[in-house]
């Protein structure tokens, strides 16, 4: 079978670190064009992945007929996306779908006027880990608390794993400018009371919508927010409702130093208790890891399970060319993206506005 041909739109550290590695080694795939606005990446990359075509203008990838899908890989996802989708290309995009339902709406609204396959890259649906784990809390019919933590540590620990080229040849007023484009984008999409909460929104998408997903993925949709505290600008903690005397405290922030990466999602039932903790996600092939806390034969015991090497990021590619080839919908599909940045939001106004004195700002 021919590969799926696909055009990569920011490589930057997770298209070097994890995409374009797949991607070229994946038969199913032959990356064909790389686009970066930095003519330092997009030369470095494509010379790196043996990719002849570089573009630094998206519209020229997207409008190429040798290209048959196209990764977006940048921050702002939306302006690609819509172009592509436009262009009958199939897409991946890394999460989050975007910074606001507008943004959200706007792709799917792109997707569904050209009947292309989408997906969001949201890996750890794909890590068999995390597999085991949810169905195991899936069969728990007793389980009343779920707890997601993720405190992201710092994340330069990881740089020295790998030789990265990095967009240093950009105009710093350009940089700027897509920042506050961004930043403006999040504000008015968190309304003028919230507004100045953007940080942690921005962590919640940028960090802990793969919390989101993760918690989606085993127990569905929460009914609603019940309790948002900001424990300072870049921490959050939250108490979703479940319904039905279920609850689940979700804790997110980046501000810890440690040297281990600190992310689980748990369920506490009657009888276990159920946790999987996920590695660095920068280190390729570690494993996550199920534990399992039960009662057996008149002693408490403790299970550890350290489920499959099987990388996440390869598993999503994997599903993706099926999905492409069958027309079956992906598992991450635009639509739940979009309702985690509804839950997003939903978190962060739940803040009481009388805490903004207490969230530093
Ligand atoms: N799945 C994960 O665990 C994971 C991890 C990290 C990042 N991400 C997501 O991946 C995306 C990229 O993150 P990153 O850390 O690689 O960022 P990055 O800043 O390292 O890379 C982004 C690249 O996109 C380029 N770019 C920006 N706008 C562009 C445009 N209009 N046209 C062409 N190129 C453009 C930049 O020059 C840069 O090289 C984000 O959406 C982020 O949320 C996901």
């Amino acid at each position: 079978m021919e590969p799926i041909r696909v055009g990569v739109v920011g490589c930057g550290q997770i298209a070097q670190i994890m995409h374009l590695p797949y991607l070229t080694e994946l038969p199913q795939f032959r990356v064909t064009a790389v686009c970066d606005l930095s003519t330092a990446v997009v030369e470095a990359v494509g010379e790196r992945f043996g990719v002849p075509v570089r573009c630094r203008d998206y519209a020229d990838l997207v409008s190429r007929d040798d290209v048959d899908a196209v990764a977006v890989l940048t921050i702002e996802h939306a302006g690609v996306a819509v172009a592509a989708a436009a262009a009958g290309k199939h897409l991946f995009i890394e999460k989050p779908i975007g910074f606001s339902l507008a943004e959200a709406d706007r792709i799917i609204a792109a997707v569904a006027r050209a009947g292309v396959t989408a997906m969001i890259g949201y890996m750890k649906r794909y890590d068999p880990g995390y597999e085991y784990g949810a169905a195991r809390m899936q069969a728990m019919d007793d389980v009343r608390l779920i707890r997601v933590h993720d405190f992201a540590v710092d994340f330069s620990a990881h740089l020295p794993l790998f030789t990265l080229v990095t967009a240093d040849d950009l105009p710093p007023a350009l940089l700027a400018e897509s920042q506050a484009a961004i930043e403006a984008t999040r504000r008015a999409a968190l309304g003028a009371e919230h507004a100045h909460l953007s940080e942690l929104y921005s962590t919640l998408l940028m960090l802990a919508s793969h919390d989101l997903a993760i918690l989606r993925g085993a127990f569905g949709a929460p009914a609603g927010v019940r309790y948002s505290d900001a424990i300072s600008p870049t921490e959050l903690l939250s108490v979703l409702d479940y319904g039905e005397g279920r609850r689940c405290v979700f804790e997110a922030g980046v501000r810890a130093q440690y040297l281990w990466w600190d992310e689980q999602m748990t369920a506490y039932g009657a009888r276990e208790i159920v946790e999987i903790t996920f590695p660095n996600p920068y280190v390729p092939y570690a494993p996550t890891v199920v534990t399992i806390r039960e009662n057996e034969a008149g002693s408490p015991v403790r299970k550890e399970i350290p489920v499959s090497h099987q990388e996440a990021f390869r598993r999503e590619w994997l599903h993706f060319a099926e999905c492409v080839r069958s027309g079956s919908p992906p598992r991450t599909s635009l639509a739940d993206a979009r309702a985690d940045v509804a839950l997003a939001i939903d978190m962060i106004r739940a803040i009481p506005v009388a805490d903004r004195a207490g969230a530093g700002h």
